[in-house]
């Protein structure tokens, strides 16, 4: 197996690795309860409708895990992108289908028994292969809402540069009033879980 490059990560090591002809994506945690954690996510999502990348192999000894790779457009690359073409419309499009693939997510029956939720919503961590939406990173679930998981989502989207441009903002606005319609989620609900984690991404960067 050989490592081709190394991925943009801060908790552990992740590797594009070619094994028997074929690009992988190894996951070498720095935490054997992160491993063992992710592992059972895995395990418990795949049986479901919710897309996620196939789990190759794990080891427990080298707390690792070698994955299918998806491919290198990550939701960051694909706003950036919408942004520098002036494209609003795809960039709605794509918020929305995280929020499908959120909503897939707490469909979940073990997210909905347990209440839980996704909770590290970088956008990073989804990734687009085909039009379709790819979740990473279950190490971060804990117990939360819908509501607080698409706040979060969108408050992170307009913290990427160039924070809270005018693009970005009529992009919520719009993807607000499409999300707000289906009213699985309360107006109130929403706009306090969006502040609350811009509260949190600006004591995170130290923005004042
Ligand atoms: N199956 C995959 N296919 C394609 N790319 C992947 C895959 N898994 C991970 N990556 C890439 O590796 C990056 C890091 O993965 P991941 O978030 O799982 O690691 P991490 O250690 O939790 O990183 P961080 O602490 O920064 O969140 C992702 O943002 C993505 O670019
Ligand atoms: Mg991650």
């Amino acid at each position: 197996m050989d490592i081709v490059k190394r991925f943009k990560s801060k908790k552990n090591n992740v590797y594009l690795v070619k094994n028997n002809g074929d690009f992988k994506v190894l996951k070498k945690y720095s935490d054997i309860n992160n491993f063992e954690k992710e592992k059972s996510f895995y395990e418990i999502l795949k049986l479901e409708k919710i897309r996620i990348p196939n789990v190759i192999k794990e080891n427990i000894e080298e707390k690792s895990m070698l994955f299918e790779y998806i491919g290198y457009k990550t939701a960051v690359e694909m706003i950036e992108n919408f942004e520098l073409e002036s494209n609003e419309d795809d960039c709605v499009k794509l918020i929305l289908k995280i929020y499908g693939w959120l909503k897939d997510f707490h469909a979940v029956p073990y997210i909905k028994e347990n209440k839980l939720c996704f909770f590290d919503l970088s956008l990073r961590h989804f990734i687009i292969y085909r039009d379709e939406i790819y979740g990473i990173d279950f190490e971060s679930i804990t117990e939360g809402s819908l509501s607080l998981d698409v706040g979060r989502m969108l408050a992170m989207y307009l913290y990427y540069d160039k924070i809270k441009s005018d693009f970005k903002l009529k992009v919520l606005e719009k993807v607000k009033e499409q999300i707000l319609a289906e009213e699985l989620i309360r107006p109130e609900d929403l706009y306090y879980s969006l502040r609350r984690e811009e509260e949190m991404i600006k004591i995170r960067r130290d923005i004042h």
